[in-house]
């Protein structure tokens, strides 16, 4: 199971962890090449005591929606709601912000530093309704992972 493989690494990047910022981005590039169906990988963070979302390190096609006000798109839904959104397709969402025009669903699981929701991963893929709980577990997992660098 690619998952399994993957959580060892993503330990691995975290316990020889430099920067903050440094290790994040290798984590969203080796998600991005190891899953196929992740065309898109980044982390979105709380921008300080602001009621929005800021882009951090992030894998794939620069977006313009580096500022994501909270209740804005899935993400800013995020932000608010404090659990995992799996949009099997993005056609069928009213409250969404298109970022490429090939993005066909979306996975977005929030970050916890002591019970704060302080961000989140958000993954893009090219791909209809290819999430399962599988990822939903494996990317509570990189999050908590990433919530022991904060
Ligand atoms: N689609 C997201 C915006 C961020 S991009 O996917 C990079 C949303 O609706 O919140």
């Amino acid at each position: 199971m690619i998952f399994e493989a993957l959580q060892s690494k993503i330990t691995d990047l975290i316990r020889h962890s430099i920067t903050q910022d440094q290790t994040l981005h290798l984590i969203c590039e080796l998600l991005k090449t190891s899953v196929p169906h992740y065309d898109w990988v980044g982390f979105y963070f709380r921008n300080g005591d602001k009621e929005e979302l800021k882009l951090g390190p992030y894998a794939g096609t620069p977006t313009d929606h580096t500022t994501i006000p909270f209740g804005k798109g899935i993400c800013g839904q995020v932000a608010l709601s404090n659990e995992n959104f799996v949009v099997p397709d993005v056609k069928a969402q009213d409250n969404y912000i298109a970022c490429s025009m090939s993005v066909k669903s979306e996975i977005v699981v929030p970050l916890f530093v002591n019970g704060k929701n302080i961000g989140q991963i958000d993954i893009d893929s090219n791909a209809i309704d290819p999430f399962t709980e599988d990822d939903e577990r494996f990317l509570e997992f990189v999050c908590r992972s990433v919530a022991t660098l904060m």
